[in-house]
């Protein structure tokens, strides 16, 4: 038997978190047989609701699931975690500016960068799923200093996703025939959903479509999918972010297929003219349990505007919380 793998889920009483646990302790995030040991941090309010779905985890009696515990200490919550899952954050309130939101997350992030720092596995991965998920991926890693920053991501999967199936559904093929595509900056509207690398049975995508639709229809509709989402749902993505969680996690331990990458947001090495040490989505391969960035790409102008456009917002991002200290 393989030896179990601790995974902190922060957030946990949340709607990320409901759908994201059943389907860690069902086996969908590492593989079928590795034994999975569960952290779940809340709030000191909200830690009933997690012990709650604590209990009905228990009553999955899924085979795999060796051990829950529900705490509100950070430091418990990450002592000796493999995978830390990052859910749970501070949302934008009517009228708060983006310098609070960062300011409220940094509250939240820091301290938890400080847990994973002092008692977390050697081999920790973390990512951040909570808004904004690359700046707050950004401030864990900044209290971490003992961890490689390279074990800091944050997530874009989800819109990576939501590119395969707009892209796929225009061109009326499977998701799984399309290759290559790619989210470029910040898990933000200013995002830039990339084809023009991308391959759909061996074929350029971005020559089988119109440059109008990708401009005013494909970019713009991927990113305002989480708005579009809300107005219909009347609420945010949960279950489609859980499952982007789980494919981000999956694939970096699992690996990319051959020939292929995915998106994820990772510590820049200053690719394609972003500044070094900023968590940007880029195009990312998995292999031997690393995302590393895909070089060598030509990027045309009209992709360069638009990655330039979203590293400078994740730059102010930046720039903001070193004004606050939280970097
Ligand atoms: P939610 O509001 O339903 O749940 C958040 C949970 O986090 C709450 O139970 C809250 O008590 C908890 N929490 C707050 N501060 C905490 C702390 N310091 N420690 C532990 N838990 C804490 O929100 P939901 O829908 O589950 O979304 C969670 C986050 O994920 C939001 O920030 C949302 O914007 C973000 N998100 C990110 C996506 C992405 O693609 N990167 C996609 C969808 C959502």
């Amino acid at each position: 038997t393989r030896s179990p793998v601790t995974v902190t889920v922060t957030g946990a009483a949340g709607q990320i978190g409901y759908a994201l646990l059943f389907r860690i302790a069902s086996g969908q995030l590492i593989d079928a047989e590795t034994p999975i040991k569960l952290r779940l941090l809340e709030i000191p309010k909200a830690v009933t609701a997690a012990e709650g779905t604590a209990m009905e985890l228990t009553d999955c009696a899924f085979p795999l699931l060796s051990d829950i515990e529900v705490t509100d200490d950070a430091r418990k919550a990450f002592d000796g975690t493999n995978i830390a899952m990052l859910v749970g954050a501070r949302p934008r309130s009517q009228g708060m500016e983006r310098g609070d939101l960062l300011e409220a997350n940094g509250g939240i992030f820091k301290p938890q960068g400080e847990a994973i720092n002092a008692g977390a596995a050697s081999d920790v991965r973390v990512l951040a799923v909570g808004n904004p998920a690359n700046t707050n991926a950004l401030i864990t890693q900044a209290h971490a200093p003992d961890v490689p920053a390279e074990r800091f991501t944050a997530m874009t999967r989800l819109d990576h996703n939501r590119a395969l199936a707009q892209l796929a559904a225009k061109l009326g093929v499977s998701v799984a025939e399309i290759r290559r595509l790619a989210i470029w900056g910040n898990h933000s509207a200013t995002q830039y959903p990339d084809i023009f690398h991308a391959d759909v049975g061996g074929e350029n995508a971005a020559e089988q479509v119109e440059q109008d639709w990708i401009r005013d229809d494909f970019i713009p509709t991927v990113s305002k999918r989480g708005a579009a989402i809300i107005e219909a749902r009347g609420a945010s993505s949960a279950a489609s972010a859980a499952n982007a969680a789980i494919d981000h996690v999956h694939t970096w331990v699992n690996g990319t297929d051959e020939g292929d990458w995915t998106s994820a947001g990772v510590v820049s090495d200053g690719s394609y003219g972003v500044p070094e040490g900023l968590i940007s989505s880029f195009p990312v391969t998995a292999r031997d349990g690393r995302y590393e960035i895909v070089q060598g790409l030509d990027i045309d102008a009209f992709s360069r505007e638009r990655i330039d456009a979203s590293v400078q917002e994740l730059t102010e991002e930046r720039d903001t919380v070193r004004r606050l200290g939280l970097v």
